[in-house]
């Protein structure tokens, strides 16, 4: 049975493998290559392909801007089933653009630092693997210095994001308030995710108003950060996006520290590593809550919605000891009640939680890989090992899905996973947790 799954899932993979040496995330929903997918199925590469592994990550190194941004969507090819495509995003408004690829302008989690390190852990030819980290390390270091240099206008070591998207959990009800401030136009437009995808599982039509909004202020700063913090309504600090951050710093860091030299780039990311896990325990913690919060930054108020980015500091190991215990006892008493899998991605003691719909509920993958190895980090054992067989229980029930229902109930009755089906990093993480 293991062996078949681990087998679908690799045939999952090479499926969504495309010819230019990328791996889209999903046939029809996501048919480009996406900047934090490309990092966790090359973690599942790793184990079986390490071609392929280093290819995903080239391809989207490749697209880099010469400011050292790294955009979420590269465009390797036409197709006219996503939306908002190229000709949305008009990427030639900023000087910095990549000239090579048609790419969006906004970002995602910076994962690649910490795949690279994960990468080099799996592989048995390290020395092929060093040489790979080699060639392309500094363009992760490039992009960190972007980071810090253009997303953390107070200099707090806290960097924001400016969009939804870049959050990765687009739909989350921690944007519900900010959507509230906005007053977006209704613009006419033609979905096509909801071709693939069950409405009732994708965002509405009214927060789409929303994100193609966020995306004009953009370009009317020609994508500009400065101005982009200065006039755009949604300016918040991510838990989730920071941690990444922090924990590729660290990646960057040992991986900088093996292949020798460096000292001068080491420095300076122990520098903002130290500055960024102080801020985010002095800002982002949330004593009454017990858990990691969003900050807004436009509206200067903290968010107070836990969410499963709420418990990813783990994963980065930015909370102390006596902190981690507070932090996990909130996440075992609010999302780890016996008739539900770990780990839903929003609160399911909320009003505003809806088991079915994106962000805002439903169990993620990538966000349990990460909760997994968070917890081991501070030697939960027990917990992780149960996040890791709900992580396998509902694949084998459902399969490969893009998301899934947290309540065990509902697979009494006949259903599927929710979103898309055979998705890239499921089935890559899937083969990272099995082999762990
Ligand atoms: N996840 C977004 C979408 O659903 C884009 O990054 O379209």
């Amino acid at each position: 049975m293991v062996k078949s799954l681990e087998n679908t899932a690799k045939q999952i993979l090479d499926s969504n493998y495309q010819e230019k040496g990328f791996t889209i995330p999903c046939k029809g929903l996501y048919p480009f290559q996406w900047k934090w997918d490309s990092g966790f199925i090359a973690i599942g590469y790793a184990h079986y392909d390490t071609d392929k592994a280093k290819s995903e990550i080239k391809t989207l190194l490749d697209a880099q801007w010469s400011n050292g941004f790294l955009p979420h969507i590269i465009f390797h090819n036409e197709s006219d089933t996503y939306f908002p495509g190229p000709e949305f995003y008009q990427i030639n408004l900023n000087p910095y653009a990549t000239k090579k690829y048609k790419t969006t302008g906004l970002t995602q989690p910076p994962v690649t630092g910490f795949v690279l390190e994960k990468m080099y852990e799996i592989v048995e030819d390290k020395s092929d693997m060093l040489d790979f980290i080699k060639s392309i390390i500094d363009k992760v270091y490039l992009n960190h210095l972007y980071f810090y240099q253009n997303r953390d206008p107070k200099n707090e070591g806290l960097v924001y994001i400016y969009h939804n998207w870049e959050s990765g959990t687009d739909n989350s009800p921690i944007w519900d308030e900010i959507w509230d401030t906005m007053d977006s136009p209704n613009y006419e437009f033609e979905r096509r995710d909801t071709d693939h995808v069950d409405a009732s599982q994708r965002p509405t039509n009214i927060e789409y108003n929303n994100y193609l909004y966020l995306v004009d202020i953009a370009k009317k700063c020609h994508y500009d950060d400065e101005k982009i913090a200065e006039s755009s309504p949604f300016l918040v600090q991510d838990p989730l996006f920071n941690a990444m951050l922090i924990k590729s710093n660290e990646a960057l860091i040992n991986l900088y520290k093996i292949i020798g030299g460096n000292e001068d780039k080491i420095q300076q990311l122990e520098k903002w590593q130290n500055k960024s896990i102080k801020s985010f325990n002095d800002k982002l913690y949330d004593e009454e809550l017990e858990a990691y919060i969003h900050y807004d930054m436009k509206n200067e108020k903290a968010i107070k919605l836990i969410t499963s980015s709420s418990f990813t500091p783990l994963f980065a190991k930015i909370p102390s000891k006596q902190r981690a215990e507070k932090l996990i006892n909130t996440l075992v008493t609010k999302f780890g009640k016996s008739d539900m899998y770990l780990c839903a991605s929003f609160d399911p003691t909320s009003e505003k939680y809806n088991p079915k719909k994106y962000w805002r509920g439903p169990v993620w993958i990538n966000i349990n890989w990460i909760l997994y190895y968070g917890l081991h980090n501070y030697v939960y054992k027990e917990l992780a090992d149960r996040l890791k067989n709900d992580t396998f229980e509902l694949i084998k029930k459902v399969g490969f899905f893009e998301y899934f229902d947290a309540r065990k109930s509902e697979y009494t009755k006949n259903i599927t996973g929710y979103g898309g089906a055979n998705f890239s990093w499921s089935a890559a993480l899937y083969i990272d947790l099995i082999k762990n």
